[in-house]
């Protein structure tokens, strides 16, 4: 271990983002009413350039008018690239009620974008008077945004989430596909004349995953395009989970349940963990650092990675 302590991440559960375009109030009742734990309400790439301002108004209205039970509650700004973004940031934070939780400021480059919004949401904050700091989150979709990904993380401490947003990374990087998350047609390894496809997003999802952990960020993992493939869906999240994120976006609310299944630990894999503290435990108890359990080495590292499971079912049960 450094001498520099990991921080922890957040802890409240982020085990779905649901995300609706902030010109379609007729949804937000159904969103506040989901199973989801992070509500985003969308500025950006949902919501055409026409409808920018009749979008925001709508978005002030609902977050003081409907009831968003415990939910982390998020709006999705404009990117800095486009002329809306410093009005996105100074009408919600003008306008709207202590409810609002965080702004998601998607495509960033580098932290230097991240302290331009910083600079702008203090002011307004100090104007008016907000006594809740509102926090951020990031989409990293950009080539410069996982080049610069570390700083990024460590770019503000309003920082709480980021999350890998496939479609515009895809387009950033000059990726030849189309496809919004999951297994791509053409990536794939050839082997006895068999193909066996490989996971072209694992690199930025596990450079995401580590700066995260390194600043006590919440790793997510973003769209699935597809959202009449469940399975595809399960798969992309189940891979997302194993390499450390805590949760996944839904674009559409049949994808909710299916993100709380993938990143809520099962009971046996509680079980399990909590067997493994009791086996290392016993091992403490005679004085050996390592010890079997059902037949493989478990040692103090185990416990490390027990705990990772208990307190993440602990942090949601307890929500
Ligand atoms: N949140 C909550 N409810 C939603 C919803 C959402 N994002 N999208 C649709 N619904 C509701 C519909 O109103 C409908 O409700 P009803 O049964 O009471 O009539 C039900 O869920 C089924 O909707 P469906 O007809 O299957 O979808 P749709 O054609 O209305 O909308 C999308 C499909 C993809 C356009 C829509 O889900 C959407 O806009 N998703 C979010 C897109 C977004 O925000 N993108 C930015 C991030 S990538
Ligand atoms: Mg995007």
């Amino acid at each position: 271990m450094s001498f520099r302590i990991q921080p922890a991440a957040p802890a409240r559960p982020n085990r779905c983002q649901l995300f609706g375009p902030g010109s379609r109030p007729a949804i937000f009742e159904k969103m506040a009413g989901s199973a989801a734990d992070v509500i985003n309400l969308d500025l950006e790439d949902s919501v055409a350039p026409s409808d920018k301002d009749s979008a925001r108004d709508n978005i002030i209205q609902a977050i003081g008018d409907i009831d968003w039970g415990n939910k982390t509650l998020s709006v999705r700004i404009n990117g800095l690239d486009t002329p809306y973004w410093y009005r996105d940031v100074v009408e919600l934070l003008e306008k709207a009620s202590d409810r609002l939780d965080q702004i998601m400021i998607p495509k960033v480059g580098c932290a230097a974008d991240l302290y331009a919004v910083d600079a702008l949401v203090t002011a307004v904050e100090r104007a008016k008077g907000r006594t809740k700091p509102i926090k951020f989150e990031v989409i990293i979709e950009s080539a410069a945004g996982i080049a610069h990904v570390e700083e990024i993380a460590a770019g503000s401490p309003r920082l709480e989430a980021m999350s890998l947003g496939a479609a515009d990374f895809a387009a950033s990087m000059g990726m030849a596909t189309t496809g919004i998350g999951g297994t791509q047609e053409n990536y794939y390894m050839l082997r006895e004349g068999e193909k066996h496809w490989s996971d072209p997003w694992h690199w930025a999802q596990a450079a995401i995953v580590a700066a995260c952990r390194t600043h006590g960020v919440l790793p997510v993992d973003g769209p699935f395009g597809d959202f009449s493939d469940d399975e595809g869906y399960r798969a992309q999240a189940l891979r997302s989970a194993t390499l450390g994120m805590v949760g996944k976006w839904a674009i559409h609310p049949k994808q909710v349940a299916l993100a709380n299944e993938v990143f809520t630990p099962s009971e046996a894999a509680v079980t399990e963990a909590r067997e493994i503290l009791a086996a290392m435990e016993a091992a403490k108890a005679k004085g050996e650092g390592a010890t079997v359990y059902k037949g493989r080495l478990v040692d103090i590292a185990s416990i490390k990675q027990a705990e990772v499971i208990v307190k993440q079912s602990e942090m949601i049960a307890g929500h």
